[in-house]
């Protein structure tokens, strides 16, 4: 067994574990932990007291794959709604389709009866105000996309949370859920709930998944290409530096990616590429093995061009 999780505040890892160690099925046990940062209102990344769009919207993205024959569910632009992660496997188990989007994902939420929640808190909804002044968005002349290229902000369009697990059966799985870029322009979906990019998830060779600047994943179809170099006989090491030199060629220096491997045989490898975090605010991550009380912290490698 092992348990690899993108979850800055450890939130949900310590749960997610002991139901594995428990023998839960593994993609139902970080469903469970997931479900716990999206509840999180101090994690900004990630559901309710996540970070809006540029005006003011929490938008919420999330996936899931079953490694045993790939079935995959997803959700883009959901709001509303406080577990994109649960609409998410709910649209891999109820529907003959993979991924909903917006309005659509919002009805299917409301069908199968999840939770609503406001998510946009009172330290989000200031701190998008003082954005919004910063870029100029208090003015009504001011246009969109002017404002977003305006305020991009490289060390805040990550932080999303992954959790890729093999159970006790043996069986991979994994599990995404973001809010996505920060002041992001509506309708922006990000890595986050596309299948072979933000997340992949195969029993025969591993699973991958990714945080940091959604674009460069889905430019790189990364998680889907880690997955199938562990498929072409390289090591989850190998195949983590070769998919994350690949993304080199997209030639955008500021964007940040951290990419999550796990293999068949109870490996795993984390490694990131992008400007060098000042020390005290790098990014680290979860890992728990066969035998591990509870989920300890790691730091990832970097990769330099
Ligand atoms: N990786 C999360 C996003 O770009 O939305």
């Amino acid at each position: 067994m092992i348990l690899v999780a993108a979850d800055i505040q450890n939130s949900g890892t310590v749960l997610a574990w002991k139901l594995m160690c428990a023998e839960n099925p593994g993609l139902a046990a970080i469903e469970q932990g997931i479900r716990l940062v999206e509840a999180n209102e101090t994690d900004w990344s990630v559901g309710r007291g996540g970070y809006p769009n540029a005006q003011g919207e929490v938008e919420l993205d999330a996936g899931v794959m079953d490694g045993r024959n790939r079935a995959s569910g997803a959700v883009a632009g959901l709001h509303g709604y406080l577990h994109p992660v649960s609409v998410a496997y709910e649209v891999m188990q109820r529907l003959p389709h993979v991924l909903l989007v917006g309005a659509g994902a919002a009805q299917f939420a409301e069908e199968v009866g999840a939770e609503k929640a406001d998510l946009l808190t009172d330290t989000m909804r200031e701190n998008l105000i003082k954005w919004q002044k910063s870029v100029g968005l208090n003015q009504p002349s001011t246009d969109l996309i002017g404002a977003v290229h305006r305020g991009m902000d490289p060390q805040h369009t990550g932080g999303t949370t992954v959790y890729l697990a093999q159970d006790s059966q043996g069986d991979i799985a994994v599990a995404t859920s973001t809010s996505g870029w920060a002041w992001k322009y509506p309708g922006r979906v990000g890595d986050t709930p596309i299948a072979g990019a933000g997340f992949f998830a195969d029993n025969r060779y591993g699973a991958a998944a990714c945080t940091g600047r959604g674009e460069m994943a889905i430019r790189s179809g990364l998680a889907r290409l880690t997955v199938a170099l562990m498929q072409m006989g390289r090591t989850v090491e190998e195949a983590v530096s070769e998919a994350l030199k690949d993304v080199f060629y997209l030639g955008d220096k500021r964007g940040e990616i951290h990419l999550y491997a796990i293999d068949t045989r109870g490996n795993h490898d984390v490694a990131c590429i992008g400007p060098v975090r000042p020390a005290g605010n790098e990014h680290y991550y979860f890992v728990a093995r066969d035998g591990d009380p509870e989920p300890g912290r790691q730091y990832p490698r970097h990769i330099d061009e």
